[in-house]
C-alpha cells in the first residue's frame, strides 16, 4: 500500500479495534454527569464522617490527624523518619536547616519487608522495623543520639494525639495479626526496648497524605490538600475545627485524613462497580473493604487489565481465543506495564503492548495490541476520573468553608501511579478543572512527602513544644 493509504488503513484499524473495546467496556466509561453526581455523593459521605452522630457508621472515616499548622520555615534540627505502607519501607535521617528559607538534607535507606512479615505475626513485623532502625543508626554512626522520630504509617488510624495512633484496619498488601486495634507507637516502643541497644523519641505518627501536604506546604503557602495515587489512594485536607464534630473545640483548623479508599464499603458505589471490580475485590486480602481504592490504585490496576484480557480472550475477542498459563496467573500483569502501554505516543505504546503480551507467551496480532492498549487506557482513565470526582468534593468543601466565590488552592500530590503513568496526571487535572471551572487549582508534585513530611511534622511539634516551654 502507498504510505497515505497505509496510514488511513492503520487509523481505520485502530478506530475499529478501539470501538470494539469501548463497546465491551462501556460500563467503565463514565460521563461528566455521572462524575459530577459521584462528587456530590462523596461530599455527603464526607459530611457523614465529620458529624458526631453519623461518624460511627460512616464508611469514609474523616480521621483527625492532630496536625494543625504547616511549617513556617523556622524549624530546624535532625530527625529520623520511618516510612511504612508505600512501595518501599524506608528509614531516613532528615536534617532541617531553618533560617527563613528552609534547606533539607536527607539520607535514606530502603529495607525489604518479607511477605511472611507483611501477612504474619504483628509483633515480629515491629521487631523487624526496630532491627532496620538499629542497622540504619549504626551505619550513620548515630546510635548514641536520642533523636526525635516521625513515623509515616500509611493506614487508617484513630489518633487521640500526635504520638498515639491506633490501627483501625490494614489495607493494601498488609495483614499482620495482632496490630488492628493497637497503638502502633506502643508496639514500636516495645520492640525497641526489647533490643535495648538504642533509644529514640517517637514524636509523631502521620499518614502519607499528610506528609505530602506538609512538604508541598513548605514551598507553597496555599497548599491545603494532600493526595496520593500509588499502591493505594487517599487524600487529606485542612478542615475547620468547627466542622470536625468528633473533636471538641471550634477554633482554627486541623488536617483531616479522609481515607477515601473506603468510599463504597457501605454499598454507596454499587451502581458504578462492575463485574471486574467485584472479581478484584473477591481475590483481594481485604474483601468488602477499600472498594473505591480497588477501582483506582496501582495495587489493582494491572490485575484489572489482566482480568479484562482474560474475559475478552475467553469470548474469542482477542488472541484468537487462546489464553496462556501466564495470562491466567494472578498478578502477572504489573501496573507498570500499563504505564508503558498507555502512552499517547501511539507507536511506543503499541510496541510496549506487543512486548508485554509476548512476555506472557501470547502471540498477538496488531489488532490484539491495539485492543490491549485501549483496555489500559480505559482502566487508567476511569481511575483518574474517579479521583477527580472525589477531589472536587474536597475542593468544594474548602471553598464553602471559606465562603469564597473563586477558590485559589494548591494540591500536593505523590504516589507511583501519579508520578509514573505518562497520562494519568494530565487526565486528572483536566477533569478536575472541567468539574470545578470556578476553582483555580495548582497541582504540585511532592518531593518525597512520606519521608520529608514526617520530619516536618516532627519539627513543627518540636518548635511548638519549645515555644510553650518558654
Ligand atoms: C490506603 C491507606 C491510606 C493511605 C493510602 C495511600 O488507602 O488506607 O491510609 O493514605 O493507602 O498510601
Amino acid at each position: 500500500l502507498a504510505p497515505s493509504l497505509m496510514a488511513n488503513y492503520c487509523t481505520e484499524l485502530h478506530d475499529d479495534q478501539a470501538n470494539k473495546v469501548d463497546k465491551y467496556l462501556h460500563s467503565l466509561l463514565l460521563s461528566d454527569e455521572t462524575l459530577m453526581e459521584l462528587s456530590i455523593r462523596f461530599r455527603r459521605e464526607m459530611d457523614k464522617g465529620l458529624c458526631r452522630d453519623t461518624n460511627p457508621t460512616a464508611a469514609v472515616k474523616m480521621l483527625p490527624t492532630f496536625v494543625r499548622s504547616t511549617p513556617d520555615g523556622t524549624e530546624q534540627g535532625e530527625f529520623l523518619t520511618l516510612d511504612l505502607g508505600g512501595s518501599n519501607f524506608r528509614v531516613l535521617l532528615v536534617k532541617v536547616v531553618g533560617n527563613g528559607k528552609q534547606k533539607v538534607e536527607i539520607e535514606n535507606q530502603i529495607y525489604a519487608i518479607p511477605e511472611h512479615l507483611m501477612r504474619g505475626c504483628g509483633a515480629k513485623l515491629f521487631d523487624h522495623i526496630a532491627d532496620c532502625l538499629s542497622d540504619f543508626l549504626e551505619k550513620m554512626g548515630i546510635k548514641d543520639k536520642k533523636l526525635p522520630l516521625g513515623f509515616t504509617f500509611s493506614f487508617p488510624c484513630q489518633q487521640t494525639k500526635l504520638d498515639e495512633s491506633v490501627l483501625m484496619s490494614w489495607t493494601k498488601g498488609f495483614k499482620s495479626s495482632g496490630v488492628e486495634g493497637k497503638d502502633v507507637v506502643n508496639l514500636l516502643r516495645k520492640s525497641i526496648k526489647k533490643r535495648g541497644d538504642f533509644d529514640i523519641d517517637i514524636v509523631a505518627v502521620i499518614n502519607d497524605t499528610v506528609g505530602t501536604m506538609m512538604t508541598c506546604g513548605y514551598d507553597d503557602q496555599h497548599c491545603e490538600i494532600g493526595l496520593i495515587v500509588g499502591t493505594g489512594t487517599n487524600a487529606c485536607y485542612m478542615e475547620q475545627m468547627r466542622n470536625l464534630e468528633v473533636l471538641d473545640g471550634d477554633e482554627g483548623r486541623m488536617c483531616v485524613n479522609t481515607e477515601w479508599g473506603a468510599f463504597g464499603d457501605d454499598g454507596a458505589l454499587e451502581d458504578l462497580r462492575t463485574d471486574i471490580d467485584r472479581e478484584i475485590d473477591a481475590g483481594s486480602l481485604n474483601t468488602g473493604k477499600q472498594l473505591f481504592e480497588k477501582m483506582i490504585s496501582g495495587m489493582y490496576m494491572g490485575e484489572m487489565v489482566r482480568l479484562i484480557l482474560v474475559r475478552m480472550t475467553k469470548e474469542q475477542l482477542l488472541f484468537q481465543g487462546k489464553t496462556t498459563a501466564e495470562l491466567l496467573t494472578t498478578g502477572s500483569f504489573n501496573s507498570k506495564y500499563i504505564y508503558a502501554i498507555d502512552s499517547d505516543k501511539d507507536d511506543e505504546g503499541l510496541t510496549s503492548a506487543e512486548k508485554v503480551l509476548r512476555g506472557l507467551s501470547l502471540d498477538p496480532s496488531v489488532e490484539d495490541c491495539i485492543a490491549t492498549q485501549r483496555v489500559c487506557q480505559i482502566v487508567s482513565t476511569r481511575a483518574a476520573h474517579l479521583c477527580a470526582a472525589t477531589l472536587v468534593a474536597v475542593l468544594r468543601q474548602i471553598r464553602d468553608n471559606k465562603a469564597a466565590e473563586k477558590l485559589r488552592t494548591t494540591i500536593g500530590v505523590d504516589g507511583s501511579v501519579y508520578k509514573n503513568h505518562p497520562e494519568f496526571s494530565r487526565r486528572l487535572h483536566k477533569m478536575v478543572r472541567r468539574l470545578v471551572p470556578d476553582c483555580d487549582v495548582r497541582f504540585l508534585q511532592s518531593q518525597d512527602g512520606s519521608g520529608k513530611g514526617a520530619a516536618m511534622v516532627t519539627a513543627v511539634a518540636y518548635r511548638l513544644a519549645a515555644q510553650h516551654a518558654e
